[in-house]
């Protein structure tokens, strides 16, 4: 039983998890990565789990890694530090990940909903790697995930300054898919899950992972994985229901195989 978040069903093939550190604006300690990474685990698990929604509280998506519990360690303590492992089970979410963004997205915070393959900002929410001003620097893939999402200038400004944008600006440099009226985020979020989890999930699946790859990759080996990738669907039960309910005049229904 989970103590930072709350998980929930409120689709047919959705799970929405919501993080709750109201005390800490939701910061990222040991136990929230620990938690949230094992239920993305369970997730990832169920089959009838077809695509997970992310979020926070009105107030904060996330303020960043807990800053107390960093007080506590010394360069050792980073060497050996197990949200190191934690970050790489998220990073390892393979069904599709939104982000439903309120309020404060900051360091970690900003990290952990880049980590999401799709992000949704509330009008409110405010995206920044404010590390700078400890001393620091983005430790969780916020130098390399910021600079795809959003290109180099605004990159380093924002890490270099510590400065956020607001949502807005978010979604102008590509950040951020859409932005709505804070209420509604969570809501938005789920409508386009509830899209997702009604597609074919091999082809979900294999989609997503042609796309991130698209940003570690040259463009060869990008477009290789992808033929591979369309070729192994070409041997799916899933495309030959999709063709025929499309000559039937039906929906399909995807099986998974
Ligand atoms: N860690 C631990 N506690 C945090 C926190 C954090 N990142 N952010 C906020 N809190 C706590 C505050 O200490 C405060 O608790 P107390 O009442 O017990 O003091 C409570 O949450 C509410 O915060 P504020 O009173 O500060 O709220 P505010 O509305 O005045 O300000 C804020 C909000 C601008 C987000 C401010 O809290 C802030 O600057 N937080 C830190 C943001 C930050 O620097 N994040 C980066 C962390 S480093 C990192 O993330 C490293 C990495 O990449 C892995």
């Amino acid at each position: 039983m989970p103590h930072t978040l709350s998980v929930d069903a409120p689709e047919q093939g959705v799970r929405l998890i919501t993080l709750q550190r109201p005390e800490a604006l939701n910061a990222l300690n040991t136990q929230l990565l620990d938690e949230l990474a094992a239920e993305l685990a369970l997730a990832e698990q169920d089959a009838e789990t077809r695509a997970v929604v992310l979020t926070g509280s009105r107030k904060a998506f996330a303020a960043g890694a807990d800053i107390k519990e960093m007080a506590e360690r010394d360069l050792v303590g980073i060497l050996e530090d197990p949200r190191v492992a934690h970050w790489q089970r998220i990073a390892a979410f393979s069904k599709p990940l939104i982000a439903a963004v309120n309020g404060f997205c900051l360091g970690g915070g900003c990290e952990l909903a880049m980590h999401a393959d799709i992000l949704i900002a509330g009008e409110d929410a405010r995206f920044g790697q404010p590390e700078i001003n400890l001393g620091i620097m983005p430790g969780a893939g916020g130098t390399q995930r910021l600079l795809r999402a959003v290109g180099k200038s605004l990159a380093m400004q924002m890490v270099l300054s510590g400065q956020a944008i607001d949502a807005r600006h978010a979604q102008r440099a590509g950040l951020v898919s859409e932005v709505t009226l804070p209420e509604l985020t969570i809501e938005r979020a789920l409508a386009i899950a509830r899209v997702i989890a009604q597609k074919a999930p091999l082809a979900v699946r294999l989609a997503k992972e042609a796309l991130l790859k698209a940003e570690d990759t040259d463009l060869a080996s990008g477009l290789r994985f992808e033929r591979h990738a369309f070729t192994v669907l070409a041997g799916t039960a899933d495309r030959a229901e999709g063709i025929r309910a499309f000559q039937e005049k039906r929906r399909p229904e995807f099986t998974g195989r």
